[in-house]
């Protein structure tokens, strides 16, 4: 593989297990930049909410893309989902896949028993990849053979409209692993960045104190839910507040975060602990006065 264009069509068929918020954005992305999609799922309910959500979001992508062409945005429809397929067998799905995203729930012993299950079914140049927000690449990749061909592709909430991709290679992920991830990424129209396998990566790790500080200040009494979200909103530019952001992430998500967060805190120094003092410090130094304060075990 010489070029960029050519690790990218290293990956023609891409198989997507989990197809729940994260996953079924990541498939339609995949089948609409001309990808061969499988979505696996745990039972016939949850494709068919896949497809749906799919379908929806397709249509709203479509009539940005195709404003004046309602023809072409019907072709665009027909054939991106001519390109998605659905699957209640994880092992038959990756017989012929160049690429696995795993988007199950944010746990790391259904991560580690899926993984293992299809290590020896899915072809020798597959590349295994995890979209964890915020578990050890490393971790998940450890019950597999193939470290070499494992990495966290880390997509964002909603994947047809968020640009971002983080790329995460582990100590063992080899160059023409990582260099395909990287094409990959550029092929759904992503723009790469990439990061260690450290904790929350780069969003995460910044993104998720502050949701954390959102529901304290609220437990505390200090605004109301709404003049949070406003404050964030008007006085910070972002495009949700806080609360109403950890609401579309999933409060399910963003608590499984956390407790992996909270996990990590207590054997890294530099995490959220390091940041909450960093936030005491900085409005002591703001209000000229010391605040007494108390950190919990919990
Ligand atoms: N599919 C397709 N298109 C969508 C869409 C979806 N699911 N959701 C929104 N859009 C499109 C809309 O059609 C609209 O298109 P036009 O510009 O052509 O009208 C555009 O996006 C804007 O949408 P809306 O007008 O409905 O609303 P908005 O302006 O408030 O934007 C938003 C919605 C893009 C979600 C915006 O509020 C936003 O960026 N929110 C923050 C999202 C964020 O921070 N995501 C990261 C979360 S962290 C994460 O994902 C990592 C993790 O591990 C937890
Ligand atoms: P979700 O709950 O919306 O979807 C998870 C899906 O996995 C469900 O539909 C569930 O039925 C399915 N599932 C569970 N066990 C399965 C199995 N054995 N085989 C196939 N499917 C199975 O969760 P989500 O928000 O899409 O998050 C998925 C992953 O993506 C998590 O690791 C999460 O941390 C990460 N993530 C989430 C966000 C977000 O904003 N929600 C953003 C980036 C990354």
């Amino acid at each position: 593989f010489s070029s960029s264009s050519a690790m990218a069509a290293a990956i023609k068929n891409v198989t997507v297990i989990g197809g729940g918020l994260m996953g079924s954005g990541i498939a339609q992305v995949a089948a609409q930049t001309g990808h061969q999609v499988t979505i696996v799922e745990v039972n016939e309910g949850a494709l068919k909410k896949a497809q749906d959500g799919i379908e929806k979001s397709l249509q709203r992508v479509t009539k940005k893309l195709y404003k004046d062409k309602p023809a072409e945005g019907e072709k665009f429809i027909k054939e991106t989902l001519s390109r998605l397929k659905t699957s209640l067998d994880v092992k038959e799905a990756v017989k012929n896949t160049d690429i696995v995203i795993e988007a199950v729930v944010e746990n790391l012993d259904l991560k580690h028993k899926l993984f293992s299950s299809i290590d020896s079914i899915a072809p020798e140049h597959t590349i295994f990849a995890s979209n964890t927000s915020s578990l050890s690449i490393q971790d998940i990749a450890s019950v597999t053979k193939r470290k070499d061909r494992f990495g966290g592709l880390h997509f964002f909430n909603p994947v047809p409209v968020m640009k971002l991709l983080e790329v995460i290679r582990i100590p063992e992920t080899s160059d023409e692993t990582y260099e395909k991830m990287m094409a990959w990424g550029k092929a759904l129209g992503k723009t790469t960045i990439t990061c260690k396998d450290t904790p929350g990566f780069v969003v995460n790790r910044l993104l998720v104190p502050l949701l954390a500080e959102s529901v304290r200040m609220l437990e505390r009494g200090d605004a109301t839910a709404r003049d949070i979200d406003t404050a964030m909103k008007l006085g910070a530019g972002y495009p949700m507040g806080p609360l109403e952001l950890a609401d579309y992430v999933g409060n399910d998500t963003t608590k499984f975060i956390l407790d992996v967060s909270r996990a990590v805190a207590s054997w890294s120094k530099a995490s959220c602990l390091e940041l909450v003092l960093q936030n005491v410090l900085w409005f002591e130094s703001l209000w000229g006065k010391k605040f007494s304060y108390e950190i919990s075990a919990s």
